[in-house]
């Protein structure tokens, strides 16, 4: 299982329900990396999609506590548990956490890989990923060279989960 995000400097991910940045290179890297495999979110991020569906051309998961909930072209689960026994059907390389906070924070510790697009600004956000440059387990394996949106830096890197290499 892998997890896909990004982040500003200070970690932030989002505000008020939404994303703090829209930058394409990165919506694309995100649309190419996730299609066809399985993304599981909570249902703050669902509600923040366009029009609050269910990406296409995906297998989306989707974790509420509200057992009636019924999302016509996901799944509902609803716990990390039964989200965990849902993903099994599935190969866990072509599985991916794609927010948010409360998604990213309850299933860190199951994932191997983390791809994290740096944005290289800070910015008022509500919504955080966890600092894992202080985990010991997590270690940063690759980061891209500067690239630009207006004059926006960013950067895509990748993390490595020791705790489940092999
Ligand atoms: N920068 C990025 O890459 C990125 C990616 C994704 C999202 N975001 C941003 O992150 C923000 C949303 O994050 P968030 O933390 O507020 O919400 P979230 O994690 O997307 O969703 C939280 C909801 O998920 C459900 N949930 C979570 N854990 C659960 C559990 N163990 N059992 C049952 N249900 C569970 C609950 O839904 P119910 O209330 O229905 O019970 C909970 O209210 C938005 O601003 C969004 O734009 C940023």
């Amino acid at each position: 299982m892998k997890i896909i995000v990004a982040v500003t400097k200070n970690w932030g991910i989002g505000c008020r329900g939404n994303l703090l940045f829209n930058i394409p290179e990165d919506m694309k890297f995100f649309r190419e990396t996730t299609l066809n495999k399985i993304v599981i979110m909570g249902h703050n991020t669902l509600k923040s999609m366009p029009n609050g569906k269910p990406l296409k051309d995906r297998v989306n998961i989707v974790i509420s506590a509200d057992n009636s909930l019924e999302i016509d072209g996901a799944i509902v689960c609803n716990s990390v548990s039964e989200t965990l026994e849902k993903v099994k059907d599935y190969n866990t390389d072509d599985v991916f956490v794609i927010g948010g906070q409360t998604v990213y924070e309850q299933f860190l510790d199951y994932c191997k890989i983390a791809l994290i697009t740096k944005i290289e600004e800070s910015i008022d956000a509500d919504t955080f990923f966890p600092n894992i440059d202080e985990m010991p387990n997590w270690r940063q394996i690759a980061m891209s060279g500067a690239n630009y949106h207006e004059d926006i830096k960013f950067r895509f890197t990748i993390y490595e989960n020791s705790n489940l290499m092999d």
